[in-house]
């Protein structure tokens, strides 16, 4: 099967990592038996060149939609999105379709289906400066609608009274020129589950995410000076393994996820699990993100952390690869 992976400025941003991950990913496919190239494109030319003209099998994109935006994700709803064009061509992809893709980027949506699901998501609401805030209740956490890597989040997000909200959303609408979600503070454990597969064959591997206590400011919370530097910690999730398992598994049912995703959870003040996010391109850099982490604790082949790597990647092909009997 002759696999493309497509990536570009917003790779690190939006998707699996930088171009040393995308090669890493290329590296692991390839010695699963699958010639694999890179692709990568600077802008929607360049894109729609290689889709026009397609000299592959499949598709992997670590980026949602072009941009030439390196620092952030943005909403860019008038842009070029990767699974639409792909849909529209009929040209097969690994993960989400291109509507559970834009759901998946937009934090309120995600929490609007997951709760027509009956799946647990925190109190939400969309807020514009000027807006009418009578429905939040006091601690609440104000991020940017669409981001990842905990950009835009510190020991600020977390507002106890309307003038602070006011202000913290209006540093999100400066910033990220992008609405603020506001949620109820979820103040207990956060953890993170792998999804793998689909139907029968899904698999939800859930996982405590830690900081060391002296790391942590005001809050218990993952800000964003704290990700991407080796400060976290991932490690089974102990009695909370079933309840993140069955929450997880209704959540990419009614999200209808494909292949793989990355699924965000916290203890709320009444100590029961809810839905903070689900990541459509989870980190894939070896041995460092989340998801391969995670896949070590639970599947560790006796060949080590490298080996771990190759069979996550070939689980995630694999899953797609049957879904179209390529
Ligand atoms: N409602 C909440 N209550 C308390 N903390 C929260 C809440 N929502 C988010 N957080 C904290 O902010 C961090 C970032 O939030 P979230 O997971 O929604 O965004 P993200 O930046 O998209 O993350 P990722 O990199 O996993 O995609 C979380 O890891 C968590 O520590
Ligand atoms: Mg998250």
């Amino acid at each position: 099967m002759r696999i493309v992976l497509l990536t570009g400025p917003g790779g690190d941003a939006q998707g699996w990592g930088d171009m040393k991950v995308t090669e890493s990913v290329r590296e692991a496919t390839e010695s699963l038996g699958h010639p694999t190239r890179i692709a990568y494109v600077a802008d929607e030319a360049e894109f729609f060149r290689l889709a026009d003209r397609p000299d592959f099998d499949i598709v992997w994109s670590a980026l949602y939609h072009i941009t030439p935006n390196e620092k952030f994700i943005g909403r860019n709803a008038a842009g070029t999105w990767i699974a639409d064009e792909l849909d529209a061509r009929r040209i097969p992809y690994i993960g989400s379709d291109g509507r559970t893709m834009r759901t998946m980027i937009d934090k309120f949506q995600t929490h609007e289906i997951l709760a027509a699901g009956g799946v647990a998501v925190p109190f939400h609401a969309l807020l514009h400066s000027g807006d009418d805030a009578a429905a939040v209740t006091f601690p609440a956490f104000v991020k940017p609608i669409c981001e990842s890597r905990s950009v835009g989040i510190s020991d600020e997000s977390v507002v106890r009274n309307e003038d602070e909200l006011r202000r913290r959303v209006a540093y999100i609408e400066r910033e990220f020129d992008e609405p603020a979600l506001v949620e109820e503070f979820l103040p207990g454990d956060e953890y993170t589950a792998l999804v793998l597969g689909n139907g029968e064959t899904r698999e939800c591997l859930p996982g405590l995410v830690t900081v060391e206590e002296k790391h942590y400011g005001n809050h218990r919370i993952l800000r964003s000076d704290l990700r991407g530097v080796g400060l976290t910690r991932i490690s089974l999730a102990g009695e909370r393994t079933e309840e993140a398992r069955r929450l997880c598994d209704r959540a990419a049912e009614a999200m209808g996820c494909l292949d793989h995703v990355r699924i965000d959870m916290r203890v709320d003040a009444d100590g029961r699990l809810r839905i903070i996010e689900v990541n459509g391109i989870p980190g894939l850099k070896p041995h460092k993100s989340w998801a391969p982490q995670i896949y070590t604790l639970y599947h560790a082949s006796p060949l080590g952390e490298d080996e771990d790597y190759r069979r996550l990647i070939g689980v995630i092909v694999e899953s797609a690869r049957r879904r179209y009997s390529l």
